[in-house]
C-alpha cells in the first residue's frame, strides 16, 4: 500500500501543450504555463553520447526536419535540427532541449513536472541511471518533488532503487491482471493508465488500493470531467486551457 502523501494536479500539460505548440520543446512548456497548467509531462532519453534530452519517438522523423533513429545521433547533431517548423513557421528554430534546459525553465517559471523515462530501444538501464543522476544534481531537494514515470519496468526498478525520494508512476498501456503486483513490487505512488482502458471499476480498484491515478491523453472536456467524477486524480492533456475550463485546478 503506498503511504506517501500525494498532491496531484487535475491537469498536466502533455509534452507541454502539444496541441498548440511543438511537443517537448521549451515553447511548449511556456505555452502550457500560459494556458494555466501548473504541471507538465515530458519524455526524456539519451543521445548517442549519453546526453539527456527531450523527445517522444525513437526516431526524429515526425518532430524534426530530419530523419532516422535518435539513438544514432550525438547531441551536437540533434542540436542542429529544427524541431519547431513541423508544427508551424512561428516555431521555426525550436530545439529538442537538453534536460538541463527544461529543468532550468521549470525552476524559473515555477512549473512542476512529470519526467517520463522513454529510453531509446535497448538503452533502458543507462537512460534511467544517467537521467536520475542528472536530476539529482540539477533539481534541488527543496523544490517540489517531481513524478518519475515509465512504461519500462527496468527503468522503474532503477528509480525505486536509486532515487527513492522521487514520486514514481507506473505507466500502463493495457489492463494487466497483475497490475497491483507490479505497482507493489515497484513501490510506485501513482498508476498512469490509458484513457481507452479507464472504466469506473478499474478506477475504483486503483483508488481503493491507495494509489494516485492519472489518465493519458485526454483532450475532450466532457471525458475529462467524467474521469474526475469517477475518482481519477488528474489527466494528461495536449490542451490544458480547454480541460482546465472543464475541471478546474
Ligand atoms: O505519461 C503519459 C503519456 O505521455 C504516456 O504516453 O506515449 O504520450 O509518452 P506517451
Ligand atoms: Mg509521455
Amino acid at each position: 500500500m503506498p503511504i506517501r502523501a500525494l498532491s496531484l494536479p487535475k491537469v498536466i500539460g502533455h509534452r507541454g501543450a502539444a496541441e498548440a505548440a511543438p511537443e517537448n520543446t521549451l515553447a511548449s512548456f511556456r505555452e502550457a504555463k500560459r494556458q494555466g497548467a501548473l504541471w507538465v509531462e515530458f519524455d526524456a532519453k539519451l543521445s548517442a553520447d549519453d546526453r539527456a534530452f527531450l523527445l517522444h519517438d525513437d526516431n526524429i522523423d515526425r518532430t524534426s526536419n530530419s530523419a532516422g533513429p535518435a539513438r544514432a545521433l550525438s547531441y551536437d547533431e540533434i542540436r542542429q535540427l529544427d524541431s519547431g517548423s513541423w508544427k508551424g513557421s512561428q516555431f521555426a528554430g525550436e530545439k529538442m532541449p537538453l534536460l538541463a534546459e527544461a529543468l532550468s525553465l521549470f525552476a524559473q517559471e515555477g512549473i512542476q513536472f512529470n519526467l517520463e523515462l522513454k529510453p531509446c530501444p535497448g538503452r533502458a538501464r543507462e537512460t534511467a541511471r544517467i537521467i536520475l543522476d542528472e536530476l539529482g544534481h540539477l533539481w534541488p531537494a527543496a523544490k517540489p518533488r517531481p513524478l518519475i514515470s515509465s512504461f519500462v519496468l527496468e527503468c522503474l526498478e532503477i528509480a525505486r532503487d536509486t532515487a527513492p525520494d522521487y514520486l514514481r508512476g507506473l505507466l500502463l498501456e493495457d489492463h494487466p491482471a497483475n497490475w497491483l503486483d507490479l505497482a507493489q513490487n515497484l513501490k510506485v505512488d501513482t498508476v498512469n493508465i490509458w484513457d481507452q482502458m479507464a472504466t469506473p471499476e478499474w478506477v475504483s480498484e486503483i483508488k481503493g488500493a491507495g494509489y494516485g491515478l492519472l489518465v493519458y491523453t485526454v483532450n475532450d472536456a466532457a471525458r475529462a470531467k467524467q474521469l474526475i467524477e469517477w475518482g481519477v486524480d488528474g489527466v494528461f492533456t495536449d490542451a490544458p486551457a480547454r480541460i482546465l475550463a472543464a475541471v478546474g485546478q
